[in-house]
């Protein structure tokens, strides 16, 4: 702020400053420096700088020498002896090219008298001597002596003058830029004023108002900096949406595409009775065990459940019923009260059939995606929760067929038009098949989700009629996840080790062809 304070406060006290360049110098400052405080002040208006060009002589690199060590001629001149010297001694104590203009100079100067060894005595210009050949053979014992007693160095008084910025007369500057001793040069300087703004001192701008300004009553006296408001703000932050949701997006389009309505699944806790005992899975069955299954402690029982209904359950399961012949085993209440967390949709799937028994029958699409918990050991391809895709067809007189023909429809659409199925067991389907597509990157047939036709254990008991079948299939989310966005471990996917970079750049997710 120095620099800035010497120009607020010189035009204080003065009218103007008609120079910076003279400024700087009386000032004992560095120009530039006071070229960039009057370019600031200026734009803030605190001055009013007009624009000085000068056209300058400056010192080439060969004037600056000689404004040091002198003019070649004077040299040359100085390096004759008063009894003089051969033209090849003098020229023996000279740089060649300081010899060569000196000796020009100072003969055109008549400084120098030249005697030609085999002359009779007469003196020669020496320019004539000039020259290679026989000619300087000769002038080389040719006998150099000065001709006046002193001389004066006016060329590198000029040179110095000049490099002083003082005045030299036309002549001399045309002399020495023949000579390539100086050029010109724009110099750029200013002549500065008051401007409309101005103030002995600037004000810093202030850009906050604070407590104390309105304490002390400051605000007043303050020059608040105004808000720039086309500076560019913090990047947002925004969300991002995960690859599972993407994921879960797509696949719900397909299933609203195939007319499919969506199950309400937004309870992780259910009963022992929807997800298991409905389904018509006895009671001893190992996927009930604890070492499978989360069961709640708190509340560990499920308060309500359809008494009509449970007892129609309890009869299937123990004694059978509609051409079964049940499990045979006492089916006990307690076992069906307890609560868990769902381990798979198809809770919902059951809990949505009884409903919809308990109307006139209409047939139905239902499907879901969401959340199930299994009590499993967690490694790359397994975590304790994930996302089961499920869907469901409710109508009369549907058949195997009718479950195939949708499974290629719904798995083509998710980019999977080669299946094979493979006979499986599920207690709450017969038949039952897993679904294997075939993986062109693995090139091999891979596992991609269960299926199968409920039994009439599980939907007579609801009150469906005996011609209304229900084919089904389940998958999960994060299988298909992991193979479109190409990651090898589950728990980069999801969880507390979840790929923080992975979430904030997956590409979107486009399924099919
Ligand atoms: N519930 C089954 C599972 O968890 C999937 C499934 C749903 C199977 C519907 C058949 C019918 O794997």
């Amino acid at each position: 702020m120095a620099l800035e304070d010497a120009v607020l406060g010189y035009l204080d006290k003065n009218e103007e400053i008609s120079d910076s360049g003279k400024f700087a110098d009386e000032q004992g400052l560095s120009h530039d420096e006071i070229v960039n405080v009057i370019k600031s002040l200026n734009g803030f208006r605190l001055v009013d700088a007009q624009d000085i060009k000068k056209e300058k002589w400056v010192l080439t690199q060969e004037g600056s020498q000689y404004a040091e060590a002198g003019s070649p001629e004077v040299q040359l001149f100085l390096a004759i002896p008063n009894e003089g010297i051969t033209q090849e001694d003098l020229q023996k104590k000279l740089d060649p090219s300081l010899f060569k203009i000196g000796w020009q100079q100072a003969i055109k100067n008549k400084w120098i008298e030249v005697i030609k060894s085999r002359d009779s005595g007469k003196s020669q210009d020496a320019g004539k001597l000039q020259g290679s050949g026989k000619k300087s053979q000769d002038s080389a014992k040719s006998q150099v002596s000065r001709k006046v007693e002193n001389v004066e160095d006016r060329v590198k008084d000029l040179l110095i003058k000049i490099q002083n910025g003082e005045d030299v007369g036309s002549e001399d500057i045309d002399a020495l830029k023949r000579r390539k001793l100086i050029v010109q040069q724009t110099w750029k300087g200013y002549s500065v004023k008051k401007g409309p703004k101005y103030a002995p001192k600037r004000k810093k701008a202030a850009t906050d108002l604070t407590r104390e300004n309105i304490q002390r009553g400051d605000w007043r006296e303050l020059e608040f900096k105004e808000y720039n408001f086309s500076a560019k703000g913090q990047p947002v932050e925004g969300g991002h949406l995960h690859p599972l949701l993407k994921v879960r997006r797509q696949v719900q389009m397909i299933f609203l595409q195939m007319g499919f309505e969506e199950m309400p699944t937004n309870n992780f806790v259910e009963s022992s009775f929807w997800n298991f005992d409905a389904l018509f899975q006895p009671q001893q069955h190992p996927a009930r065990d604890s070492h499978d299954t989360f069961f709640l402690k708190e509340p560990s029982t499920t308060r309500t459940l359809p008494e009509d209904y449970v007892q129609r359950v309890k009869q299937i399961h123990e004694s059978g019923g509609y051409g079964s012949r049940g499990y045979g085993y006492e089916w006990k209440r307690e076992e069906a009260d307890k609560n868990l967390l769902r381990t798979h949709t198809t809770a919902v799937s059951s809990r949505m059939l009884y409903a919809l028994a308990q109307q006139p029958f209409a047939p139905k699409k239902y499907y879901s995606i969401d959340r199930v918990f299994r009590n499993e050991a967690v490694d790359r391809t397994h975590l304790a929760e994930f996302h089961q895709i499920e869907g469901l067809i409710c109508d009369r007189g549907l058949t195997l067929g009718d479950l195939i023909g949708v499974l290629h429809d719904f798995f083509s659409r998710l980019g999977m038009s080669k299946l094979r199925f493979k006979p499986a067991y599920n207690p709450y389907t017969e038949p039952s098949m897993e679904i294997f597509s075939y993986h062109e990157g693995l090139q091999k047939w891979v596992e991609i989700g269960n299926s199968g036709m409920f039994r009439p254990e599980m939907l007579r008991p609801m009150g469906l009629p005996e011609d209304v079948h229900v084919i089904a299939w389940g998958l999960s989310l994060e299988r298909p996840t992991m193979i479109l966005y190409g990651i090898d471990n589950i728990r980069s996917l999801f969880g507390h080790k979840v790929d923080l970079d992975l979430i904030k750049t997956n590409p979107i997710c486009r399924l099919g062809l």
